[in-house]
């Protein structure tokens, strides 16, 4: 394969500054390193240090990533992501004689998700919501329980549809065999960024991870000394066990679509009980969106990916002072998430009603939205599934008003 002309390079560096340089390394989860020596008390920096050579050595770098494969469990974990098509996806920009594309993260990406998938690129700044941090590996727009992962028919309906009435944009104009390569890099960056979450926190809590390093048997230098085979260590089986739960999650997705019953009659008398549960106190919806969904209700909350940095270490996610540390490290101004305008007939998942009826069902991860509790029979706890529906047409006939 001979490289003829980088097209698209050019465009594609208007918006990162230096794109054109090769990016050595994955910048490291600065923020996740922080958050674990505020909630352990100790310093972990020796043990992100630590756990990124073990990253670095099982996922390569964005020029030249890899999938470590061999230490893989389940043909479905080792089959997941492709490396031909990872390579199509990372590095430069550029389109081979057979008209092939490359770089396509670069591209199309990297702006908003940043090199690592972040959610923190240069064009992040402005943007409500934030581009998605893949690295926590929770998602909000997908078909499955709310603590799975996306299949990769939900990415590919988010790349093909875009999150209408935020900055994630429709790539309906980009090949299929991109697309399939782009969804294998996002699930490789979810994959790397949650694993090197996890090395962090098993470094400080299993290893015994101080200021020091631990001895030979817990140091997660001796993990990749022996790659690509991990080395015979406590260090090596606990790191490959957290390998293999997150890729195996990702690999289980497909078993973990929520399923949905036949939608009822759509009819005024339909709209009606919806409406009723809306305002009433099983679902109370209208405690978060207000009388009819029209917004107003006020709520003052954080998406996770804020919280994690804020809430959850006890800082106000006002207080510039106690946030300014975990902002150098990478994080991004805190911003609030409202409960949504259910008038306005925008849906960032989607508004068919299959899907409407998932979302309400198992809520949006990640979000202070939470899903109904199920009751096989009307009662005063939970909903059945024709109440759902209820609801579901009763959204539906809110946003069909003039
Ligand atoms: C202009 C900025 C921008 C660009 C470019 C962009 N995204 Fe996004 N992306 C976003 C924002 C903002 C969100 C969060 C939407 C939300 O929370 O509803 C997001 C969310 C996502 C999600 C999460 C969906 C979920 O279920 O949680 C995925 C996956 C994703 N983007 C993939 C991509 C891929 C792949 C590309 C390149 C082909 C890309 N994005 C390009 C801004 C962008
Ligand atoms: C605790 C507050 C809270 C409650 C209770 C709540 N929601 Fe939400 N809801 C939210 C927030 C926050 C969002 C925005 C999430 C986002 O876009 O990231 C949202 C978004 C939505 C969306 C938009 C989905 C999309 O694809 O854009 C719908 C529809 C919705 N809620 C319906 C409901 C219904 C119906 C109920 C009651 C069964 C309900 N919500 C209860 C907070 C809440």
């Amino acid at each position: 394969m001979r490289i003829v002309v980088p097209v698209g390079l050019a465009i594609g560096c208007l918006w990162v500054a230096g794109c054109d340089a090769p990016v050595d390394h994955f910048p490291p989860n600065r923020v996740h390193a922080l958050v674990v020596s505020a909630s352990r008390q100790v310093d972990a920096e020796l043990a992100a240090e630590d756990s990124l050579s073990v990253i670095d050595a099982w996922f390569g770098t964005p020029e030249q990533p890899r999938w470590p494969k061999d230490l893989l469990r389940g043909d479905a974990a080792q089959h997941l992501v492709d490396p031909d098509r990872l390579v199509r996806a990372a590095g430069r920009v550029y389109s081979d004689q057979e008209n092939h594309h490359f770089g396509l993260y670069n591209e199309h990406c990297v702006t908003c998700h940043g090199v690592a998938g972040g959610g923190n690129g240069p064009a992040s700044l402005l943007q409500n919501p934030y581009p998605r941090d893949f690295r926590a590996g929770v998602f909000k727009w997908k078909s499955t329980a709310r603590s799975s992962k996306p299949t990769r028919e939900d990415l590919l309906r988010i790349l093909q549809h875009g999150a209408p009435g935020t900055a994630m944009p429709s790539f309906q104009t980009v090949a299929g065999e991109d697309l399939e390569a782009l969804i294998d890099y996002v699930i490789f960056l979810s994959v790397r960024g949650e694993v090197e979450r996890r090395l962090v926190d098993i470094a400080v809590d299993e290893l015994g991870y101080e200021e020091r390093r631990p001895d030979a048997d817990a140091s997660l230098l001796g993990v990749v000394s022996e790659a690509p085979q991990a080395a015979d260590t406590d260090a090596a089986d606990l790191a490959v066990a957290e390998l293999n739960e997150v890729a195996g999650s990702w690999a289980e997705a497909p078993e973990e679509v929520v399923p949905v019953p036949d939608e009822t009659p759509f009819d005024a008398a339909s709209i009606e009980r919806g409406r009723e549960l809306f305002h009433g106190p099983i679902a109370n919806c209208v405690g978060c969106h207000g009388p009819d969904g029209d917004g107003q209700a006020a709520t003052l909350d954080y998406d996770d990916w804020t919280k994690e940095y804020t809430t959850r270490l006890a800082i106000t996610p006002d207080d510039d002072d106690a946030v300014r540390p975990y902002r150098q490290a990478g994080a991004l101004r805190p911003r609030q998430i409202h409960p949504r305008r259910l008038t306005s007939g925008v849906f960032r998942g989607g508004g068919d009603s299959q899907t409407l009826y998932r979302r309400l069902l198992v809520g949006i991860a990640g979000t202070p939205m939470p899903g109904v509790i199920v009751a096989q029979e009307p009662s005063a706890t939970g909903l059945t599934a024709e109440q759902i529906w209820d609801l579901v047409h009763y959204i539906v006939s809110l946003s069909e008003q003039p």
